[in-house]
C-alpha cells in the first residue's frame, strides 16, 4: 500500500517468447489491473542467470521482452515497467532476506527441486536462494497482490512467510503480499495434446503459438492441431481438441461459440482450422507490428528502463533503508 493505493507486483522471465495463451490468460487483461492498483513489472535478468545464459541473447531478450509486454498493451505511463539489475537493492535485500530463511524451508520448493533435476550438472546456491530473491522483489515495494500462476505460489507463500517471521522480530517492516491467481480470461490448451496446458517451454513447437509467430507459422500449426475423428465444428464434452481451437477463435473474435457452431454449420475441420490460424494473425498483427517499431527505437526503449529503474528505486530505498535501520546497519 502506498498513498492509500494498492500495489501490484509481479516479475516476468526474460524471454521473448510468450505465447498465445500468456496473451489471453493474462497480458490482454493487464491494462485493467492499473486501474485498480499501482502496478510494477520487473524483468527478472537476476533471476534468469540461475541457469547458464548466453550473454547476447539475455540481452537482446531482456530489450523484447519489455517491448513486447508494452506492445501488448502495457502503458509505461500507467505502470512502473523497469529490469531487476537496474536497481541493485534487489540484490542487498535479498542477502538480507537469506539470513531470515531457513534451509528447511528452500529445499522443499518443488521449483528447486525439479530446476536441480533437470541441470543436474549446474545445481548452483542461486538456484537454490531464488525464492529469497523473489521475495526481495516482492518486498521492497510493500507489495499488496501478486499475480502469479499456480507454479509461482509456493514462492509467494515462503515469501509471506518470510516476511511475517521479519515482522515478528522487526514490527511494521513489510507489507504482507497475497498471491492473487491471474483471472485467467481464458485457459489455452497444447494443440498437440489438448489436455495439457499450453506451456511456452513445450519441446514440441506445434504445440504452441507464439505471439511473435508469423501468419503462415501460425495457420501450418493450428492446421495441424490434433483434434477428435468427428467432423462438426461443434463445442461438446471429449472434444477437448476441437473445443481448444472453438475457445481461441472465440477470444479473438468476439464471437460467441453458438455463433462459431452456426458460422461453421456443413465445413469441415479443415476449414475451421485454418479460419482459426487466420482470426489468431489477424489480431496479432497490430501487436506485431507494434513490438518491431519499439525494438527498431532502441533509445526510446532504454529511456523507458530508465525512467522505470528510477521509479521502482524510489520505492526500493525507502524499504532497503527502513530494514538496514532496523538491523542495525550504521549509517554514514
Ligand atoms: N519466478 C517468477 C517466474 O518464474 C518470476 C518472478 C520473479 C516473479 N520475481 C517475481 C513473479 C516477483 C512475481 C513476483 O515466473
Amino acid at each position: 500500500m502506498f498513498n492509500g493505493q494498492l500495489i501490484s507486483y509481479s516479475g516476468v522471465q526474460p524471454s521473448g517468447n510468450l505465447t498465445i495463451g500468456n496473451y489471453l490468460g493474462a497480458i490482454k487483461n493487464f491494462s485493467l489491473y492499473s486501474e485498480k492498483y499501482k502496478c510494477f513489472y520487473c524483468v527478472v535478468d537476476e533471476h534468469a542467470i540461475t541457469v547458464r545464459q548466453v550473454p547476447a541473447e539475455l540481452r537482446r531478450r531482456t530489450y523484447e521482452t519489455l517491448a513486447l509486454y508494452m506492445a501488448c498493451g502495457l502503458d509505461p505511463d500507467k505502470n512502473t515497467l523497469y529490469v531487476q539489475s537496474h536497481v541493485h537493492e534487489h540484490a542487498e535485500l535479498a542477502w538480507i532476506l537469506n539470513c531470515f530463511t531457513m534451509f528447511g524451508e528452500l529445499s522443499r520448493m518443488t521449483q528447486f527441486k525439479d530446476k536441480s533435476a533437470k541441470h543436474s550438472e549446474n545445481v548452483n546456491a542461486g538456484l537454490f536462494t531464488y525464492p529469497t530473491l523473489m521475495a526481495s522483489d516482492i518486498l521492497l515495494y510493500q507489495t499488496d497482490v501478486v499475480p502469479v500462476g499456480i507454479d509461482q505460489k509456493q514462492h509467494v507463500e515462503l515469501c509471506r512467510d518470510i516476511a511475517e517471521r521479519f515482522n515478528q522480530i522487526f514490527p511494521d517492516t513489510f507489507t504482507i503480499p497475497e498471491p492473487i491467481m491471474a483471472k485467467s480470461g481464458m485457459k489455452i490448451m497444447s494443440l498437440a495434446d489438448p489436455t495439457k496446458k499450453m506451456s511456452k517451454s513445450d519441446e514440441n513447437t506445434n504445440a504452441v503459438v507464439y505471439i511473435l509467430d508469423d501468419k503462415d507459422t501460425m495457420i501450418r500449426k493450428f492446421k495441424r492441431a490434433v483434434t477428435d475423428s468427428d467432423t462438426c465444428v461443434r463445442f461438446a464434452e471429449g472434444k477437448d481438441g476441437i473445443n481448444n481451437l472453438m475457445s481461441i477463435y472465440s477470444c479473438f473474435t468476439g464471437k460467441t461459440i453458438e455463433e462459431i457452431e452456426r458460422e461453421f454449420d456443413g465445413h469441415g475441420y479443415g476449414e475451421f482450422k485454418i479460419a482459426v490460424g487466420e482470426a489468431c494473425y489477424d489480431a496479432l498483427a497490430p501487436v506485431q507490428q507494434k513490438f518491431n517499431e519499439i525494438l527498431a527505437d532502441k533509445s526510446y526503449l532504454e529511456a523507458q528502463m530508465k525512467k522505470g529503474a528510477e521509479e521502482a528505486s524510489w520505492y526500493a530505498r525507502r524499504t532497503l533503508g527502513k530494514v538496514q535501520k532496523k538491523l542495525g546497519f550504521v549509517k554514514i
